[in-house]
């Protein structure tokens, strides 16, 4: 039985499981759609209308629209905007660095992931920064195992930032617990030593999202209360899935396959599920 009090972790039934997949895959789908679509002259606010045309019928409802009166169905945060940008008139650019950021309901179950990607082509920094931002996330995924601890996944993806260059991992945003409600204990960091937090058991369900930027971790928030941009005006990447842990291993609801082609690069073998 699901529990919500305190600051416990919540642990999901196989068949709640099962309803936060078929959440995950309308984010997938989506989030897969709107990359192929995106293009320069488009505006951030009509990516947001396509996710949340997506959304519609799929039957699903947002996790964002409403979330403490935040006003749309997805973040769009373009270049040195970090998260939370709210979609709008700004037009897109050929080079632009973006991030979206996209939650579907199914059944009052949750599903929450983010992409990065290039308008037109990207320069080769912003470009490595997407990458490492993605592999970083890939580390800390193969880490939601049961009998790890929670630290282990941020350490993993710390690690794998760092081994990959100067780059900056934020920390004033962090991950989250993740089912009845989006977001939910316990927090999750992208940095810190391994082996430390909440032992890591079946039923339990975890958004990881590291955000790294090219310059700084300080970040301010815009006037208009949401958009979170670096201090120094740099690049940030943002890449997020939510991952189930199973007794056969993570299963990352936000990813078509499940996860288990990035997984089994990394040494994780996970079933194929649907
Ligand atoms: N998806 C974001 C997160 O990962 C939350 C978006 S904030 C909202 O935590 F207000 F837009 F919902
Ligand atoms: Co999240």
């Amino acid at each position: 039985m699901a529990f919500r009090r305190g600051n416990r972790i919540e642990l999901k039934t196989p068949q709640q499981f099962l309803a936060m997949r078929q959440a995950g895959l309308v984010v997938a789908h989506t989030l897969e759609h709107v990359r192929q679509v995106a293009a320069a002259g488009m505006t951030t606010a009509d990516i947001d209308g396509i996710a949340r045309a997506r959304l519609r019928d799929a039957g699903a409802t947002s996790s964002f629209l409403g979330y403490h009166g935040y006003p749309a169905t997805i973040c769009v945060s373009v270049n040195e905007e970090v998260v939370h940008g709210i979609p709008g008139r700004r037009p897109l650019h050929d080079g632009d660095l973006v991030s979206v950021d996209f939650g579907a309901i199914i059944d009052g179950w949750h599903a929450d992931a983010a992409i990065s990607f290039g308008i037109g082509t990207l320069d080769d920094t912003s470009r490595r920064l997407v990458d490492v931002t993605e592999r970083a996330l890939w580390a800390g995924l193969a880490k939601a195992i049961v009998g790890n601890r929670l630290s282990d996944i941020s350490h993993a993806v710390e690690t794998c930032v760092r081994a990959d260059g100067a780059w900056h991992v934020i920390e004033d945003y962090v991950g989250h617990g993740i089912g009845s409600a989006m977001h939910m204990e316990p927090p999750v960091p992208n940095y810190g030593a391994p082996g430390k937090g909440p032992e890591l058991r079946v039923g339990m369900a975890l958004a990881i999202e590291p955000m790294v930027t090219v310059g700084t971790i300080d970040t301010r928030v815009l006037e208009d209360d949401w958009t979170v941009v670096t201090e120094d005006d740099s690049r940030a990447a943002h890449w997020e899935h939510t991952v189930c842990i199973t007794p056969e291993g993570p299963w990352v609801t936000t990813a078509i396959d499940g996860g288990v082609a990035r997984l089994a690069a990394l040494g994780v073998t996970v079933p194929t599920r649907d």
